[in-house]
């Protein structure tokens, strides 16, 4: 049984989950649109959320739902990293989503790899001020790693962590390190928003699909709150969905 304030809603496959999600940001963008307002994005990279980037790409393309009043803050991004090296979040967004819609890139900010150790602390701060600054975000999308983290929110997060310079835990490089071409060149930090920065969004969609996922969607939903597990952080929010296909959600009681 679910005991946390999560909702969950279970699709078929994932196509159907990433469509469902497009479309809850669609009418976001178009409800705010139509306010005259501005729709705050928190973004997410990885393979989960690929399937709905194409189809918000498919919306703009077929259905001219425009991104000229959308916001985006990405979660994070590995450190050191340029922005152009192929491995970068950067360089996923602009392939996945930003190259193929209307969005203004004065709009679009992803935390900067390329800054000396000198200056994180300070560029944390003004990203989490920049995130209030845009109103707060609407919608924060996320994956779930395998070690339970959300961004970069390795195990050992606190839930009132903001956004920082992290050490990646060795699971997660591990499974960064295909896209790499090894372990060895996977970088040992990254800047990511914290789990306080992710719990003060107004809505949060926590993505998974996939029997690969589904022991850490079960512990993420129903396990002990625990840092050892930052995900858990999210049963004590307001607004949480967890929105999954049948094998992810294949161990959830
Ligand atoms: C990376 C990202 C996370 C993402 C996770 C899962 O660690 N920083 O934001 O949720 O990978 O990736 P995937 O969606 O490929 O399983």
């Amino acid at each position: 049984m679910n005991r946390s304030g999560i909702s969950i809603k279970v699709y078929e496959n994932r196509d159907q989950e990433a469509a469902a999600v497009a479309q809850r940001i669609a009418d976001l963008v178009k409800s705010k649109r139509g306010k005259g307002e501005k729709a705050v994005l928190g973004l997410a990279t990885g393979a989960t959320p690929i399937g709905v980037y194409k189809e918000l790409i498919r919306l703009h393309r077929e259905e001219g739902l425009s991104f000229q009043n959308v916001v985006t803050f990405n979660l994070d991004e590995y450190y050191p990293m340029q922005p152009d090296s192929d491995q970068s979040y950067v360089a996923f967004m602009q392939q996945h989503l930003f190259d193929h819609v209307d969005i203004p890139s004065e709009n679009i900010n992803i935390p900067d790899g390329t800054l000396g150790q000198e200056v994180v602390d300070t560029y944390c701060e003004a990203y989490e001020q920049k995130i209030v600054n845009a109103g707060g975000l609407d919608i924060q999308l996320l994956g779930i790693g395998r070690t339970g983290h959300v961004g970069f929110n390795e195990p050992g997060s606190t839930a009132d962590s903001l956004t920082r310079l992290v050490t990646l835990n060795e699971v997660t490089r591990q499974d960064a390190a295909p896209a790499f071409g090894g372990l060895k060149n996977v970088p040992s930090q990254a800047i990511t928003m914290g789990v306080g920065t992710i719990a003060k969004a107004k809505n949060i969609i926590l993505m998974a699909w996939g029997e690969k996922k589904a022991e850490i969607v079960k512990k993420a939903i129903e396990g002990e709150i625990t840092i050892e597990v930052p995900a858990t952080f999210l049963q004590e929010l307001e607004g949480v969905e967890f929105v999954l296909d049948k094998e992810a959600a294949s161990l959830v009681s």
